[in-house]
């Protein structure tokens, strides 16, 4: 008996089209490509099993690009590329608050995407949308999210703290008798306190949660120098050396996670990625962890940062039309709902949270659906290509009062100015 031949999809549409036109035409050459993927936490793996399933749909290739683990380096890293004119990578994944700044070096996926886009969140869909152009498709949706030890909150008999007062109060409490019975190296509460962007994120929670506003309002006014954004700063840098290691200066999202996985924290401020990882077999905290929205401020206000990540073609790709159908498979509702399942992934389309599969493996779907819609987004959408620019005065800000002790008074309002003087009148 023969051998049964496979094809891809394209290597099948490329011979059928010989067929029913009559004509010779040898099937395409494979095609490899080049993606960037997700790459925090269990992210790189699952990623590359998303794109072996579109290999063996299509018959082509992906090369996976490794990215830094840095938001803010990998944008570096992406615009010496895309300045380059490089063809060498065809399929970026882009953090939301980037659109404005890589827009022109992206294709347009408004006609490929004209039927699915309904199903993923309209905010979303709107910041992707530049010059309207849907310059990238909606992956996946972060918001910052507070995780704390059930068994440490039982243990003391705590409640989840409402309130930054309430966490302070409790990670003391807990630090403390935990230290006293022999773990000298549990904290109470660990963030993201390196300058980089995850430090503009946890600082614009704080802020807004203070009602501080959002650093530039969506009008294009600059609005951080008031004191509720000092007195916001001022709570952070209290709580290093008191209930947050020192070392948090230098934490990203993966070396909080680290410390919290090891047990040696009781709270947590994280992105939703985290669930999946705290809870794998290889963790000291599996089946210890909740999740609860970030606490209030002193007036009942929450600040919750939006985060996420989204797809996009570089208009230097050589097989775009390719690149162009791994996206759509990549975002499509089957394989943002096995990401949620494997990674803890927000999706980007909405009816997904009510799946009740997605719903047995995270029972606190619901926090994640009301934290993802109600959170505030970083001022990238007004100032567009000055994003960049505007979030590296705000986390150097941040840090200087962190990390070097500056006065938190003294740092919005050289901010202030600063950013100020990048902008005249409302346009950035
Ligand atoms: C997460 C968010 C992204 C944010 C980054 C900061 O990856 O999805 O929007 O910029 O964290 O570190």
């Amino acid at each position: 008996m023969s051998k049964p031949l496979l094809f891809g999809r394209a290597r099948l549409n490329a011979l059928v089209t010989a067929l029913v036109f009559g004509f010779a035409v040898a099937p395409a050459a494979a095609a490899t490509l080049t993606m960037a993927c997700d790459s925090i936490g269990h992210g790189n793996t699952v990623c590359k099993e998303g794109v072996k399933a579109w290999e063996r749909k299509s018959g082509h290739t992906v090369k996976i690009l490794s990215l830094p683990a840095s938001s803010s380096e990998r944008l570096v890293m992406y615009r010496q590329l895309l300045a380059s004119q490089s063809p060498l990578l065809d399929v970026l994944t882009i953090d939301i608050v980037w659109p404005g700044i890589l827009a022109e070096s992206l294709l347009d996926l408004s006609a490929p995407a004209a039927a699915s886009i309904k199903e993923h969140f309209p905010a979303i869909v709107k910041n992707n949308t530049v010059g309207g152009r849907l310059i990238a498709m909606p992956w996946f949706i972060d918001a910052g999210l507070l995780y704390y030890r059930k068994d440490l909150l039982e243990k003391y008999q705590q409640r989840v703290p409402g309130t930054w007062a309430e966490l302070a109060a409790t990670a003391r409490l807990i630090q403390d008798a935990e230290r006293s019975a022999g773990r000298p190296r549990m904290w109470g509460y660990v963030w993201q306190g390196k300058p980089y962007e995850g430090l503009t994120c946890d600082a614009l929670e704080w802020i807004v949660s203070y009602g501080g506003g959002s650093i530039v309002e969506p009008s294009g006014a600059v609005t951080v120098d008031n004191p509720a954004t000092i007195a916001a700063l001022r709570m952070a840098k209290q709580w290093i050396g008191a209930i947050s290691p020192p070392s948090v200066v230098s934490a990203r999202e993966e070396e909080s996670r680290a410390m919290f996985q090891d047990g040696n924290a009781v709270f947590l401020r994280n992105w939703p990625y985290v669930w999946a990882v705290v809870n794998a077999p290889d963790s000291a905290v599996r089946n210890k962890v909740g999740i609860a929205v970030l606490p209030r401020g002193p007036h009942g206000a929450v600040g919750t940062t939006l985060g996420g990540h989204q797809l996009a073609v570089s208009k230097f790709s050589r097989n775009s039309a390719l690149a162009i159908d791994l996206v759509m498979f990549m975002t499509g509702r089957d394989e943002q709902k096995r990401r949620a399942i494997l990674l803890g992934r927000s999706p980007t389309i909405g009816s997904l949270y009510q799946d009740p599969q997605l719903l047995a493996i995270n029972p606190y779907q619901e926090i994640l659906r009301a934290a993802a819609a109600s959170a505030t987004p970083r001022p990238s959408t007004v100032t567009g290509r000055k994003y960049e620019q505007v979030s590296a005065e705000v986390w150097k800000t941040v840090s200087g009062v962190l990390a070097e002790g500056k006065d938190p008074a003294t740092g919005v309002k050289a901010l202030a100015s600063t950013l100020n003087a990048m902008h005249s009148g409302a346009a950035w």
